[in-house]
């Protein structure tokens, strides 16, 4: 078994290898791919640092090539670089796409996303490796190899949705950055973010599904013991759009000036939707009092249980006494 997942691994090192020779070497990987990636803004030393590359828009670039060369049609098909229909015909799963290579955090290639270069909606934006044998989605962060180090550094994680926003943030000089790319965040994720730090800051998509992403992870990342802090981006930006368009300063300057430990920003978000309604109000002061009943440090519980009495002007004994009925009817 273990034989077979070096297989594994070595048909998608070699499927990397492929795609970034042919951005960087063939003419249509050149004028389509590489020009993609330099017109959003990507420096070759980014490219080259995630291993960036181009599918061509064929349907068995890669599988000839790869047999060609020796390696094996079956493991291919078992890393889903290869996709065999119920006819019995086999082709390339990535085809005229841009391609991220995924890295375990040892930097072995255990998967790939592969991103659309077509602006309108006919096919999805990106497709993804399927789960194999070496590619289990929910115990892999994006970008993780390449920022492990930085992040035990600064003691401290970024938390990004996609690919293009871990290639941005890297590029602005914050290393410290991965992407649950593909999946929504898992606990084995933060566990996996926890052997490095226990200090997460969420940067999501300034849209509704990222601010609804956001208070989930907040949630999780909570009940695993680590510190999370928030920072949300205006007018639907992604942190690789804000960079891309106002730069790498005033990204950083924006982080600074905008993240918020997650029980002010959680409140905010929901007293927006609240609108002074009492009730709702009263709504409010649970959802949060929920979160805080999530940290399984009591000390840190009661701190932000005074936090909380103090933005929300309630009583903390009438907030001790929510905490302690949550944790009941939860135990
Ligand atoms: P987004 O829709 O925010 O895309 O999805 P993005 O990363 O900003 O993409 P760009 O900037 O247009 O290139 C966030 C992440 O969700 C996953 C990808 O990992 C993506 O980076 N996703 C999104 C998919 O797996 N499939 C999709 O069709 C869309
Ligand atoms: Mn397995
Ligand atoms: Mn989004
Ligand atoms: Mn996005
Ligand atoms: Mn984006």
């Amino acid at each position: 078994a273990q034989d077979k997942r070096e297989s594994l691994y070595i048909v998608s090192n070699y499927a990397a290898k492929f795609f970034a020779d042919k951005m960087w070497n063939s003419e249509e990987g050149k004028t389509i791919g590489l020009s993609y990636f330099k017109e959003r803004g990507f420096r070759d030393d980014i490219i080259k640092k995630f291993e960036l590359g181009y599918s061509p828009d064929d349907w068995s670039a890669l599988l000839d090539s790869a047999v060609k060369e020796g390696y094996q049609q079956e493991f291919l098909e078992q890393v889903g670089l290869v996709i065999k229909n119920d006819q019995g015909r086999v082709y390339d799963r990535f085809r005229g796409r841009v391609m991220f290579p995924i890295h375990n955090f040892t930097g072995r290639v255990i998967g790939f996303g592969g991103r659309t270069l077509k602006t309108d909606k006919s096919s999805p934006k990106y497709v993804n490796s399927p789960e194999s044998d070496i590619y289990h989605k929910s115990n892999v962060l994006y970008g993780l190899f390449q920022a492990k180090k930085a992040i035990r550094d600064f003691d401290n994680c970024y938390l990004v949705e996609g690919y293009a926003d871990v290639l941005s943030v890297q590029q602005a000089g914050v290393e410290n950055v991965v992407a649950s790319s593909g999946t929504s965040l898992t606990t084995e994720q933060i566990k996996l973010i926890g052997r490095f730090t226990k200090s997460v800051t969420i940067l999501y998509d300034g849209d509704t599904a990222g601010i609804k992403a956001s208070l989930r992870g907040l949630d999780m990342i909570l009940e695993e013991g680590l510190d999370v802090k928030v920072v949300l981006f205006p007018d639907g930006h992604d942190p690789d759009s804000y960079i891309q368009k106002f730069g790498a300063a005033a990204f950083k300057s924006h982080i600074n000036s905008h993240q918020k430990d997650f029980i002010f920003y959680k409140t905010e978000i929901l007293l927006q939707d609240a609108n002074n309604d009492p009730i709702k109000k009263a709504g409010v002061i649970r959802d949060v009092v929920e979160s805080i009943a999530k940290i399984p440090d009591a000390i840190k519980a009661s701190i932000f249980v005074r936090e909380c009495s103090s933005i929300l002007q309630m009583e903390e004994r009438i907030l001790i006494a929510e905490l302690n009925k949550i944790r009941l009817s939860n135990s």
